[in-house]
């Protein structure tokens, strides 16, 4: 995997972030485990709590076509600084991604690789369902 190339698609992928409230642009990529690359970019609305940011549009996108296993994502903004998905969307990613899927984070300066237990420890995924509800009171 190509950390850097995948930050410059990330980072390309920004251009189509639709975001007049906050002029904050983001771009993401997936990564699929079969290899396709799925993009996506943060989409704001007048109604702020509407916005969709760029990582969970990217997973939206793959789903939608029929890809729920990812190895990594990058993801990239015009900020100077790094910057790490909101808890919302590091809850959707553990949604298709293992504990050990790579978040990479940066630009052509920099570079960071987390794993995504590192940034949702403790997470409450599909495997927390898998022993059956207690209903006993
Ligand atoms: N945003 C993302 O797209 N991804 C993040 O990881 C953090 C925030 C977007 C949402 C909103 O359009 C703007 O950044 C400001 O919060």
């Amino acid at each position: 995997m190509n950390y850097s190339k995948l930050l410059e698609i990330a980072n390309k992928a920004k251009s189509n972030s639709y975001s007049p409230y906050s002029n904050f642009r983001v771009g993401a990529v997936l990564v699929a485990k079969n290899g396709s690359l799925y993009t996506g970019t943060n989409v704001e609305n007048s109604s702020y709590g509407l916005t969709n940011c760029a990582e969970r549009t990217a997973v939206f996108k793959a789903v939608s076509e029929g890809e729920t296993n990812f190895l990594a994502i990058a993801i990239a903004s015009n900020l100077e600084e790094i910057i790490s998905p909101c808890g919302i969307c590091r809850q959707v990613l553990a949604e298709f991604m293992t504990a050990d899927a790579k978040i990479i984070l940066g630009d052509d300066k920099q570079l960071k690789i987390y794993a995504l237990k590192e940034l949702l420890p403790l997470s409450f995924d599909k495997s927390s369902l898998e022993n059956g509800v207690n209903d006993e009171v």
